[in-house]
């Protein structure tokens, strides 16, 4: 079965007023009860939103985790100490680390091996860029982002992560994959997992891009898209909840 999942990726955004305030308004709501709902705070304010949300079903992610376990790595922050502080998620592969931060496939692989070995559920991010989805090569790059994962961890590992498609394009710009152009990339994606190995019907694949109060509901009724990653509207109490209010009236795989 596969529920719906929303993850709000804050990015670099924040402060402990204005996370207390959005914390506080998503913990009460009704709109939270029927999904899987998640909030990825800026690693200082990661314990403020465990502690606010303790006793809820809103659960805490990071944005980012080091491939490391513990050594000298200045500014690093490994998934076990994440774990510790009551982290379920970790983004990894997210298009701005890729592209800002140098981020390779092979570096994306480690991370998701890292997460899981701290008992971390990988959110994986691929996508393409604008120029490659014209060129027609948004496929042939989504599968190679999967395939270096694959090649790291094997299908039993992928098993236990959720995908996030994100197209590079429609990322913080307003332009959102049409409900028929990401419905048929998940579903690309699901077959190509299924053609690894891995359990696909299992797995759970997030659209991002764009998502925001007024879209959702429309890619929520796609058949093979599994919730969203939210960035820019999960900073704000009433849009954050009304994505998580299409995903709840959105019907659930079986
Ligand atoms: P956006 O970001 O919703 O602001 O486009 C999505 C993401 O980067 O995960």
């Amino acid at each position: 079965m596969r529920k719906k999942l929303v993850i709000g990726n804050w990015k670099l955004h924040g402060g402990l007023a204005r996370n207390e305030a959005l914390l506080l308004g998503i913990r009460g709501s009704d709109a939270v009860a029927r999904i899987d709902a998640a909030v990825c705070p800026p690693f200082p304010y990661f314990q403020q939103a465990v502690e606010l949300l303790r006793g809820t079903s809103v659960t805490v992610g990071a944005q980012d985790l080091s491939a490391y376990r513990e050594g000298a790595y200045t500014g690093e922050v490994a998934g076990e100490m994440l774990a510790d502080l009551g982290c379920r998620w970790v983004i990894i592969g997210h298009s701005e680390r890729r592209q800002l931060f140098g981020e390779t496939d092979a570096v994306v692989a480690a991370k998701v091996g890292a997460a899981l070995r701290a008992g971390l559920v990988p959110v994986l991010c691929v996508g393409e860029s604008r120029e490659q989805r014209e060129s027609g090569a948004a496929e042939a790059v989504v599968a190679a982002q999967l395939e270096a994962v694959f090649s790291a961890v094997g299908a039993k590992a992928l098993s236990g992560v959720v995908v996030a498609y994100e197209p590079i394009w429609a990322i913080g710009t307003g332009l959102t994959a049409t409900p028929d152009q990401a419905q048929s990339m998940h579903l690309f994606i699901r077959n190509l997992l299924q053609r690894i190995g891995v359990d696909a019907m299992g797995v759970r694949i997030l659209y991002g891009g764009s998502v925001n109060a007024g879209n959702a509901a429309r890619l929520f009724d796609e058949k093979d898209i599994d919730g969203a990653l939210v960035g820019g509207a999960s900073l704000q109490v009433d849009g954050f909840l009304a994505i998580c209010r299409a995903a709840s009236a959105a019907v659930t795989i079986e």
